[in-house]
């Protein structure tokens, strides 16, 4: 929830995700890896989802476009364009009206030319066009398309999955850590290429560990820690540290270079030694003993935030 009217394109409420795992081969144990998620993305923005790794970003992607593994079950609301999402749903809509730039570039089949992965097979004039312009727009050369993903290196490879994602004409793009081994040219290109994308009325949600990249382009920021969004504020408000919300937020934010690079003690928890209550409160240093209690979501000042203590 936010102060937004803009029309929502995509809406998380309420989501968990959870493994079903067997110790020592006998007990069954659920691992909840993503715990009451809600975010949201409107008509025209740039979500960014930052957090440490580990703390369920590619899940949640995978789970908007209802790829999770079999061994996981999900549970809460996904609506896209105001349309709960069903399996069905999403079939019909992935890669089309919702597509992924992967965290993995191993999500190219190895066994087939990338320049007909980023068509997918379609011959026609129009579409060889728009993939040689992509081509061009991400520095690629021409002849890249007639290249095997083995004879890529890691950075023409992400290259190719920006391409393949903008081929289509998607109202949703789910961006999960798309610029590692790209120089800063083509981060920035890339970048830019969300941003123009947005600003035509679509939605993108932009998942990275590089926050001072997400200031940089996006209009809200979901910080995520330990598999919950522990605060959604506009970027503005990253300007100074009074107007953020979260002590997790307060820490990333004096962990900025521009803003004295102080590294904060501590360790986000594992999954299976997850506190009682707020995630963070064994690092935090408001906390008490109410923090073990259930940490409600409060909307303060058009963001949301999940501390007690919160103004
Ligand atoms: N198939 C799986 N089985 C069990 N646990 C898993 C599985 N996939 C992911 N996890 C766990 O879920 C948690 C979240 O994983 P996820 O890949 O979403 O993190 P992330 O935030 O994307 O991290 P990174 O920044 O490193 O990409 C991790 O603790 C991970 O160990
Ligand atoms: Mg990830």
């Amino acid at each position: 929830m936010s102060c937004i009217d803009d029309k929502h394109i995509l809406q998380i409420e309420n989501l968990s995700v959870s493994f079903t795992q067997y110790e020592q081969g006998l007990r069954q144990i659920d691992l909840k890896v993503i715990h009451n998620l809600n975010v949201s993305v409107h008509e025209g923005e740039l979500v960014a989802v930052v957090g440490a790794s580990g703390s369920g970003k590619s899940l949640l992607a995978h789970a908007i476009l209802g790829i999770l593994p079999p061994n996981c079950n999900a549970s809460g609301n996904i609506s896209f364009d105001d349309e709960l999402l069903s399996p069905v749903r999403i079939r019909q809509l992935r890669g089309k009206k919702i597509v992924l730039v992967p965290q993995s570039v191993t999500y190219l089949d190895p066994l087939e030319k990338v320049g007909d992965q980023v068509r997918k097979e379609r011959k026609d004039e129009s579409v060889l066009k728009k993939q040689e312009e992509l081509f061009t727009f991400y520095g690629l050369q021409k002849k890249t398309g007639d290249l095997y993903p083995f004879e890529l290196s890691g950075g023409m490879a992400r290259r190719v999955l920006l391409s393949a994602a903008m081929m289509e004409s998607p109202r949703l793009i789910i961006a999960d850590e798309p610029t590692p081994g790209l120089h800063l040219e083509a981060a920035k290109n890339a970048m830019r290429h969300f941003r123009e994308f947005a600003d035509k009325g679509n939605g993108v949600l932009l998942i990275t560990h590089d926050i001072e990249l997400a200031l940089e382009v996006a209009d809200r920021i979901a910080v995520f820690y330990a598999g919950t969004t522990v605060e959604e504020a506009p970027v503005a408000d990253f300007q100074s540290m009074a107007t953020l919300r979260h002590p997790y937020t307060k820490a990333l934010w004096r962990a900025l270079p521009q803003n004295g690079f102080q590294p904060f003690p501590g360790n986000q928890p594992y999954v299976k030694d997850m506190p009682k209550g707020c995630p963070f409160g064994p690092r935090c240093p408001q906390f008490t003993l109410e923090c073990e209690e259930d940490v409600p979501e409060q909307v303060i000042r058009c963001g949301t935030v999940r501390c007690i203590y919160a103004e």
